[in-house]
């Protein structure tokens, strides 16, 4: 586990901005995991600046997002689908055939699954996986719990996800209860994990997924036996972590 304490939101996003696009440097034909959420958008918007300058070039990369809500048609302004053209897609070359995301206005669970899991299997695995991490220790929508989830699956949101998620929609009443979410295996086969992490909120839950015992009730904190995982905090998340 390597820890790099960021200034503020823009370094930390910079600085992970940095890591993706030196993936896609040495790998143009790089698999890449990403994430939603409030903290990526920053490091969204650094590899669009990056690309209209001409230093990144994404025509070759495929793309795989971690998660979707269950019951969420694609054009719905709270999809994930949404979100990832809203902040990046719609403003990168990356081919339309070579972006997944499990399948949120499908509700046949089984089948949504599996075949999110041959999609990662078809594409060889994540080269890199980028994460945010929730307050209450979930990566992707994987949430606390009695095991790790190994493969894609239907979860249902914690209180204090869907409490979290309400900033985004008309009201909480409207936050989906369910989502698809990418398995803690899928997460810890990608062979390099990306996580960012941004203010105070975050600072309690980062203590405990990565300074205490790894367990399924904080399921970040099985990415302390991952065996290339960087953490991005910046100074308020970090605050009084020794590095
Ligand atoms: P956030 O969400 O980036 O909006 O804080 C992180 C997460 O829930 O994984």
């Amino acid at each position: 586990m390597k820890i790099i304490k960021a200034k503020d939101y823009k370094d930390m996003s910079r600085k992970a901005a940095n890591i993706i696009s030196a993936q896609v440097i040495i790998k143009p034909d790089a698999v890449l995991g990403l994430a939603t959420g409030g903290t990526p958008v920053g490091t969204y918007a650094q590899l669009v600046e990056w690309y209209n300058k001409g230093d990144i070039d994404f025509s070759g990369v495929t793309t795989v997002n971690l998660d979707e809500y269950r019951g969420l048609a694609r054009g719905h302004k709270q999809s994930y689908w949404h979100f990832m053209h809203a902040h990046f897609f719609d403003y990168v070359n990356i081919c339309p055939e070579r972006i997944f995301m499990p399948k949120g206005d499908d509700l046949d669970e089984v089948k949504v699954c599996k075949d999110y899991d041959r999609v990662i299997e078809n594409v060889g695995g994540i080269d890199l996986l980028l994460l945010g991490i929730g307050s209450d220790g979930h990566i992707g929508f994987n949430e606390p719990g009695g095991a790790f989830e190994p493969g894609t699956h239907c979860v249902n949101l914690t209180e204090s996800t869907i409490e979290a998620n309400a900033r985004f929609f008309e009201s909480k009443e409207e936050v989906p209860r369910q989502a698809y979410t990418m398995g803690i295996r899928t997460i810890m086969q990608a062979r390099k994990v990306l996580m960012i992490a941004s203010g105070e909120k975050k600072r309690d839950i980062i203590k405990k997924a990565f300074f205490g015992s790894v367990t399924p009730a904080v399921p970040a904190s099985i990415l302390q036996i991952h065996p290339d995982f960087i953490l991005i905090g910046d100074e308020e998340a970090l605050e009084g972590v020794d590095l």
